[in-house]
């Protein structure tokens, strides 16, 4: 529970990124990443933002969708092209740009955006950006899927998280230089930005979210 701080050291030794965050989410993320992949359909457009070693990416290429990751860390996205690679898929592209390069895909260009643990690595004005932009690029009816890590709701539980989280957050800012942060309000920012929630469920004692949103179709 809320050791997900210490994926920022995980990302400063990619080859060990997978096998870490497994163990620090006890195999859960797996499990998430492999049912949201079943949200993605056959020849969809697909753009996962910060893909890391291509957890996602991979996932909804293997269901035959044409993905791009993108994501600043090169050392990262060196692990995702050989896993790409090794499988041989074609539908996959990786590319080393951060979200505010969002701003040159096209209009109603993806049927769906996702992003797995890499809001709480952004700003509060980033994630702002980050939501407008996905809300442009997605087709209408397009979906937005986000994994992240959220304040507990319960008082005591969340006593609990920021007790685990608060030593782990000096120790990774002492190794890196760098945190996380929990994502806060996330259900009112889709809102904001123009998204239909259509499902939220909490995993890992209610820090760990996953919100799924369309963009409305506009009939
Ligand atoms: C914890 S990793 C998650 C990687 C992957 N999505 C997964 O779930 O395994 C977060 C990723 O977000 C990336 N990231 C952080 N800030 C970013 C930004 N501004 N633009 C794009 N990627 C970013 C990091 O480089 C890192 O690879």
């Amino acid at each position: 529970m809320s050791t997900y701080v210490l994926m920022k050291i995980l990302e400063s030794a990619p080859s060990r990124y997978d096998a870490g965050i497994r163990m620090l989410t006890l195999g859960q993320i797996d499990r998430i990443y492999e049912r949201i992949a079943l949200l993605v359909e056959k020849d969809q457009k697909v753009l996962d933002i910060g893909c890391g070693t291509g957890a996602l990416s991979l996932r909804s290429a293997r269901r035959g969708a044409f993905v791009k990751g993108i994501d600043v860390n090169s050392e990262m996205l060196e692990v995702a092209r050989r896993r790409a690679k090794k499988e041989d898929l074609q539908n996959i592209t990786f590319e080393e740009t951060g979200i505010a390069e969002m701003e040159k895909e096209g209009s109603d260009s993806y049927d769906v955006v996702m992003s797995g643990l890499c809001f709480s690595e952004l700003s509060k004005g980033e994630i702002a950006f980050t939501l407008e932009e996905a809300m442009r690029i997605l087709k209408p009816g397009g979906k937005l899927i986000i994994v992240d890590e959220v304040l507990a709701v319960s008082l005591p539980l969340r006593i609990l998280q920021l007790a685990v989280r608060i030593p782990l957050v000096v120790i990774t800012y002492l190794l890196t230089q760098t945190t996380t942060h929990t994502v806060k309000g996330l259900a009112q920012s889709l809102v904001w930005s123009g998204f239909q929630l259509e499902s939220s469920q909490t995993y890992q004692m209610g820090t760990l979210i996953q919100m799924v949103a369309r963009k409305p179709n506009g009939e």
